[in-house]
């Protein structure tokens, strides 16, 4: 039990502490509340042992303890309230801000539905611990007020009532150990069900067309899981609930022990009734803490998910999200010197070389990247981008090494669009020369009867895979990065428009200043290079400088 309870109590502390002040101030008003509370219990116990009509003074005192403990427990309560959303805040920018700055293959290995669980599931349980949080500090309050205010009637039936509570407490707590060790395989049963989901949608075409896989997903992974979880919760509530029973049980059982115990403990009926009408008061606070007990499990379950998450994610890279732009420089040649990719080990399955590869890129080049599927394309392009770490070998630009600490401004100058690419819904537009410059693009591009762009957010999304390209390539025009790198930007587009691409539009880049890779199965189009770097199994084979005779030449001059 104790190992459970601990690490929540740890985890509590760490959370907290930033915030030790405010909650300070919280329990302060908390222990108003329970101040209040008691008094006006005692106040009606007073009345109630006079055996008179109320007295004036009571009926003065009341109201003025009404009001304090009103205005107190919604004080502090909106107070734990806040601090606890504070908490919550703060993890969703800190857990964020990690998978902003992770390393690209940390990403690529990590499953999204985790990530998303932890970020929206595990999160949300962090606010229920702030809900917790309220009860819990306004109960101990009452608790501990109620206890000294019994003390202060008789010590000796304080001691047998805490003996006796503590004695059922012990039972409560068996009942408990068993509901805590439920809750991690609820939170393996969500994270399943979120990964169900996201089969559901994203695979629903699939679905659609095959009744096998259909059955089988459903009744054989999503019902299961369904079930699993219900399951799952039904057993950790039921249990939660028997410990509930079992704590506001034993207030009665206190009542009862007091009542054969008081004779030998030497208190009179009046201090007995005060102390049953004591205790039953306080069966609400202490139900309370019982209850968000649950909670703060809960929340330690979240907790660990989140700190797994992030040591996942411990690895970041320099602060990316420094504000500025770096300094513009005249890109005049990109060099890449042995380098070499090796992907991280995968059970059973020799990781995937890339390189050592040579290559030298000067301002104004179309190079083509091609190869068979698997060959290494797409891990060259995100070499080059810095987004893979060299194993070995060097980038320079301008004959500057890229080291970590420089590595994100070299990125700046690359735009790309990826062969899974994500657009999103707005462009940046510097201003209205930009956005005059978007709608003459749209025309060009042949969608702007489908889209157009208002204050640089573009209309809709809902388009072919096709089109959203023609949109990625817009922003790449307005990016003005001094390197573009193409993933088969054309493999999505119809034969005229491939046409134009490889035959004008590359073109018209080059003569812009602007230094191309672009990878390519397009062999029809290969005339369209200046180099071509030809790769297999991960090695380049060929660089070729001429242009086959018969290939299309770019409409190009080399000339920026
Ligand atoms: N995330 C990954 N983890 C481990 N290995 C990977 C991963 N992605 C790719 N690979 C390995 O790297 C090899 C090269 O992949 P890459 O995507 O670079 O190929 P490509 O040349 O772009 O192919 P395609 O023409 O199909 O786009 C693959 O054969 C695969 O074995
Ligand atoms: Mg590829």
């Amino acid at each position: 039990m104790k190992a459970q309870v601990k690490p929540v109590i740890a985890f509590a502390v760490e959370l907290l502490r930033p915030y030790w002040r405010r909650l300070l101030v919280a329990a302060a008003i908390g222990c108003l509340n329970s101040f209040a509370a008691v008094s006006l219990l005692a106040i009606i116990d007073r009345e109630l042992r006079s055996g008179t009509a109320a007295s004036l003074s009571a009926l003065a005192a009341f109201p003025g303890f009404f009001v304090v403990m009103l205005a107190s427990e919604i004080a502090s309560g909106a107070e734990t309230g806040f601090i606890g959303q504070e908490i919550v805040a703060s993890l969703r920018k800190e857990m964020t801000k990690k998978v902003l700055l992770a390393p690209i293959p940390e990403i690529e290995q990590v499953q999204s539905h985790r990530v998303l669980a932890a970020l929206q599931q595990d999160v949300g349980n962090l606010s229920g611990f702030s809900r917790a949080l309220t009860y819990f500090v306004v109960a101990v309050c009452e608790v501990l007020g109620c206890a000294i205010y019994l003390l202060y009637f008789s010590a000796p039936m304080f001691l047998a009532s805490a003996a006796v509570w503590a004695g059922s407490y012990l039972v409560t707590r068996y009942v408990l150990k068993g509901a805590y060790a439920t809750l991690a395989d609820e939170r393996a049963a969500y994270d399943e069900l979120q990964k169900h989901y996201g089969a559901l949608i994203n695979g629903a075409k699939e679905l659609k067309i095959s009744r096998e896989r259909r059955e089988r997903f459903y009744r054989g992974e999503l019902v299961s899981t369904i079930h699993r979880l219900r399951d799952v919760i039904n057993k950790s509530a039921t249990l939660f609930l028997a410990a509930s029973a079992l704590d506001n049980a034993s207030f009665f059982l206190l009542a009862g022990a007091l009542l054969a115990l008081a004779p030998h403990l030497g208190a009179d009926t009046a201090t007995l009734s005060s102390f049953v009408l004591a205790i039953l008061f306080m069966r609400t606070p202490v139900s309370m803490v019982i209850l968000s007990l649950p909670e703060f499990s809960r929340v330690r379950v979240s907790f660990e998910k989140v700190r797994e998450l992030s040591e996942r994610f411990a690895s970041l890279e320099s602060d990316l999200l420094a504000e500025g732009a770096p300094a513009k420089i005249e890109f005049k040649e990109l060099e890449l010197r042995g380098a070499q990719y090796v992907f991280p080990h995968a059970a059973g399955a020799m990781p995937f070389t890339l390189g050592p590869i040579d290559l030298v890129l000067k301002k104004g080049e179309i190079l083509f990247v091609t190869g068979e599927n698997g060959s290494g394309k797409t891990t060259l392009v995100k070499l080059l981008l810095g987004l893979y770490p060299l194993k070995q070998g060097e980038i320079r630009l301008n004959g500057e090494l890229v080291t970590d600490a420089n590595r994100d401004d070299y990125r700046q100058n690359f735009s790309a669009i990826f062969f899974d690419f994500y657009l999103f819904d707005d462009l940046i537009v510097a201003d209205e020369a930009a956005s005059e410059a978007v709608r003459s693009y749209l025309e060009r591009l042949n969608i702007a009867h489908k889209v157009t762009v208002e204050e640089g957010r573009l209309s809709t999304l809902e388009l072919s895979t096709g089109q959203r390209k023609r949109l990625a390539l817009i922003g790449t025009y307005l990016e003005q990065r001094p390197l573009v790198v193409f993933d088969e930007w054309a493999a999505e587009q119809d034969p005229t428009f491939r046409r134009i691409f490889y035959t004008e539009i590359l073109g018209e880049l080059k003569r812009q200043g602007k230094t191309l890779i672009v990878v390519s199965h397009d062999d029809r189009y290969f005339g369209a290079a200046d180099r071509i770097l030809h790769i297999r199994e991960g090695k380049a084979v060929a660089e070729g400088h001429e242009r086959p005779k018969d290939g299309p030449a770019p409409a190009a001059s080399t000339s920026p």
